[in-house]
């Protein structure tokens, strides 16, 4: 690593089985839920990205104590609630934190104020505030529902809302927020997103009530009054960060890699789903259960890859996983057109406008629409792409770990600047790929 950033460059064929890191999601909500609960919650595989950190720094300023026993194994003990934190809750880069801890505390008689990084301080809050405000928090802001904020919570009714945007985070604050609000609250979602707090609520002792509706999503019901009590949870493997070495084992020729103990929640499949349909050799085994949730070890090959339309009702399964599907679309024979994602626009970064500049630096056409992205392919499957482009980043975890796996396979060496910004989500990327083989550094 240089101070001007990090660079992959293509070199023989990825090898290995390798394990991904605990899954993001999942990590803040056991802290979170831990912290909100009676008693002692044991957490096995806990992501250790500083996401993460920051929330588990987050709970311990809300009067929980947390405590780490050894890598990946934390002790979450909670008081039943949260008290008023004596300093600003600073959450990094990271909207799942922030967004989840705001509803939370927004059940609690107090003032906490919250803020974050560059990219945090310029993500819309609005979509939390607005459904806390009607149960009756308040708070001040910047403009456009921007961080810094000084949240106001307290006295909370509960809510009848249905959500303008398919939201995990909005779904999440809203059922939080609801755990201490007095009368029930539901959440109506028109496409259903990850169901980890729903799932993690019930391990923890509330009693959730979700209704399918089939094609018109999901109805979240909780009643009022239910205290939660410690729970053990076990992490699962994150299938966003165990896309990147199965991208790169799909593009690189004579490559076969193995992740063990990944998620396979099938509202957190889509990628895999697509890959499929473009030609992956994608295998599963030792299918489980673990922690609450299905998980397995899924095993990728080099293979030719065709371009699809990725059918935008899938997007909420797969929403952080475009940056990389997009690089495996230009390895791929024909266009792959992504639809219906204007959602990636307001995540670490605009995630559109900064893979279409990445992909276009490393001589690959592409389109962008406002809330699409067609990535044209190559003229036939797994033809290299030429690479050679400096990558800006913004900062974001996610378009510098997808160019570095374009970087694998590429004719030219592709280079990312802030490489710190990986350890976000993902911690050991860099020492993962080169154990496999991949020329990075
Ligand atoms: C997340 C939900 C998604 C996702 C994020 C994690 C969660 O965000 O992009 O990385 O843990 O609930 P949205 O709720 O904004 O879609």
């Amino acid at each position: 690593m240089t101070a001007a950033g990090l660079s992959a460059r293509r070199g023989g064929p990825l090898k290995g089985v390798v394990r991904a890191p605990g899954d993001k999601s999942i990590s803040h909500r056991a802290l979170i839920l831990g912290a909100l609960a009676n008693g002692v919650t044991e957490i096995e595989g806990l992501l250790e990205g500083d996401d993460v950190l920051r929330t588990a720094a987050a709970m311990r300023a809300f009067g929980a104590a947390v405590e780490q026993l050894g890598p990946g194994r934390w002790r979450v003990t909670g008081q039943g609630g949260f008290s008023e934190p004596a300093d600003v809750v600073d959450c990094g880069n990271a909207g799942t934190g922030v967004r989840l801890i705001m509803g939370a505390a927004a059940g609690f008689d107090l003032a906490a104020a919250f803020t974050g990084d560059v990219s945090l301080r310029g993500r819309p809050m609005n979509r939390v505030l607005k459904p806390l405000g009607e149960m009756g928090a308040s708070w001040v802001c910047r403009a456009g529902g921007r961080l810094p904020l000084m949240l106001k919570g307290g006295g909370l009714r509960g809510l009848h809302y249905r959500l303008p945007e398919p939201s995990a985070q909005v779904k999440s604050a809203v059922l939080l927020a609801g755990l201490n609000a007095a009368g029930e609250t539901v959440v109506i979602e028109p496409e259903a997103t990850r169901d980890h707090t729903e799932r993690m609520l019930r391990a923890f002792g509330a009693r959730v009530e979700v209704t399918d509706a089939a094609g018109d999503g999901r109805t979240i019901r909780l009643a009022p009054g239910q205290k939660l009590t410690g729970a053990d949870i076990m992490v699962p493997g994150d299938p966003s960060s165990a896309a990147f070495p199965i991208v790169a084992a799909l593009i690189t020729p004579g490559s076969e890699v193995t992740v063990g103990g990944v998620l396979l929640n099938p509202l957190r499949t889509g990628l895999f789903a697509t890959l499929t349909e473009m030609g992956a050799d994608l295998r599963y085994a030792n299918l489980r259960e673990a922690g609450g949730e299905p998980v397995g070890d899924v095993t990728a090959r080099f293979s030719p890859l065709k371009g699809v339309d990725v059918p935008p009702e899938r997007a909420p399964s797969m929403i952080d996983e475009y940056p990389i599907l997009a690089v495996a679309a230009a390895f791929a024979e024909g266009p792959t057109r992504m639809r219906g994602i204007g959602e990636l626009r307001v995540k670490e970064s605009d995630r559109i406008a900064l893979m279409a500049a990445g992909l276009a630096a490393c001589g690959v056409a592409v389109e962008e629409e406002p809330a699409g992205l067609i990535v044209m392919g190559a003229q036939r499957a797994n033809h290299p792409v030429a690479g050679g482009g400096k990558v800006t980043t913004h900062g974001d975890h996610r378009i510098a770990m997808s160019h570095l796996v374009l970087g694998l396979a590429a004719e030219g060496a592709v280079s990312v600047d802030e490489p710190g910004m990986i350890a976000t989500s993902f911690p050991g990327f860099m020492d993962l790929m080169r154990g496999l083989g991949g020329d990075i550094g």
